[in-house]
């Protein structure tokens, strides 16, 4: 819900929409945020972001060119600064070649997703989903009439596993794209290298798509980022990858992301944005192009800050006698169940209500997620404490 729609004149809404847009559900996270909405007491760590603004050369950059007057309509796939930028940034990364055709500008990771679901459904085709997973997937699918079928990882002691054949077994004739988010919200799990190949080789065998999100290919812990299909994919694969600026670079309200595809799709995205949005403002684009090409510092100091976040979460829960919670390999949220909770929406209710500490409710994330909360790490300390200690009082009273 958008706090906006308490105000709307009652019996217009439902009566007047159409009823795939009716069905819509507003995600668990956000009805437990709305739950408490604007106490400004709850600390907040049920969203996918932290309590860092945006760097400042970044914002400077923007700001430069909102001076200079980039306040026009633009380009609806990204500037041609920025879309080079990014096949630059992507070739330094990877070590492949990615020209700028292969590249779209969106608005965020959100709409990378959209677009890629209006682009590839049509109404009854399926994508095959890994979860737990982040709920607008879901959604996104559901919009354009399509239907999501879930695979869900498996928990191990150490951490999360994807058994591949329960993935060829969910694909059917109307299965269009397989949607893996590796980096995984809201588990952490990272698909290998290997995993990449063999079900790249199943898709290109199928006919299928790939839609990789990779939107926290930067926030792993164990290597220098995560691995890539871009990295196995010849440039006309089967294959959208879908990123963003937001949580690498602390950007999330700048609603900027991208889309890798072949080539050929340039000019359908290219009328899918101008229907949509018609494009990210020019200037913001001019932070964007900042963040790919002075970024990495601070890549580098929002890694070593969800690295200590995740050390100080799991020093704290790990201890704790009624939690279940590993580690995670990357991106920044700790999952965890709690012995003696099954309904985790109410639990994070309470949690927000009466203990001032916003969690998410692991029913939010699809099959798999069912009995697990959701923590972001991203904050620093005195934040990620003071919720660890209300957490804390919440488990010895309920
Ligand atoms: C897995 C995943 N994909 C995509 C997004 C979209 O990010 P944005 O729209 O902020 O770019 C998010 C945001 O939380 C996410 O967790």
């Amino acid at each position: 819900m958008h706090p906006d729609s308490r105000f709307q004149p009652p019996g217009l809404g439902a009566s007047l929409s159409r009823a795939v847009a009716d069905d819509l559900s507003e995600t668990a996270i956000a009805e437990v945020a709305m739950s408490v909405f604007g106490d400004p007491e709850v600390v907040p760590l049920w969203f996918g972001e932290g309590d860092l603004v945006t760097p400042q050369f970044v914002r400077e950059a923007a700001a430069q060119g909102l001076q200079a007057g980039e306040t026009f309509y633009t380009w609806q796939r990204g500037i041609p600064e920025l879309r080079a930028a990014l096949g630059a940034y992507t070739e330094r990364l990877y070590g492949i070649k990615c020209s700028t055709d292969r590249i779209s500008v969106t608005t965020g990771g959100m709409q990378a997703i959209l677009l890629s679901c209006q682009l590839l459904l049509d109404p009854g085709d399926n994508i095959v989903i890994v979860s737990p997973i982040w709920p607008n997937i879901t959604s996104a699918t559901r919009l354009v009439r399509g239907e999501p079928r879930y695979v869900a990882l498996d928990r191990r002691p150490g951490g999360w596993t994807l058994d591949l054949q329960k993935v060829f077994d969910a694909v059917d004739a109307r299965t269009r794209a397989i949607f893996v988010n590796s980096p995984g919200n809201p588990t952490g799990w990272a698909m290998t290298s290997e995993e990449q190949r063999t079900l790249l080789e199943f898709a290109r065998k199928r006919g299928l798509w790939i839609m990789a999100d990779e939107v926290y290919a930067r926030l792993i812990y164990t290597r220098p980022v995560a691995p890539s299909f871009l990295e196995l994919a010849e440039p006309d694969d089967a294959l959208l990858v879908l990123n963003s600026f937001s949580k690498p670079w602390a950007m999330t309200g700048w609603r900027i992301g991208w889309l890798t595809h072949p080539a050929g799709l340039g000019e359908q995205f290219a009328k899918l944005v101008q229907i949509n949005t018609s494009g990210v403002p020019h200037f913001l684009q001019r932070g964007a192009i900042a963040a790919l090409e002075k970024g990495d510092g601070f890549i580098a100091e929002m890694v070593e800050r969800c690295r200590a976040g995740s050390e100080l979460v799991f020093q704290r829960l790990s201890a704790h006698p009624r939690l279940t919670i590993a580690r995670p390999e990357a991106a920044f949220y700790a999952f965890f169940s709690v012995d003696g909770v099954t309904d985790t929406m109410t639990f994070c209710k309470r949690l927000a209500k009466d203990y001032k500490v916003g969690l998410a409710p692991g029913e939010a994330f699809g099959p798999g997620g069912q009995g697990n909360v959701r923590l972001c790490f991203a904050s620093g300390a005195e934040r990620l404490s003071r919720g660890l200690d209300r957490i804390e009082a919440a488990l010895e009273a309920l």
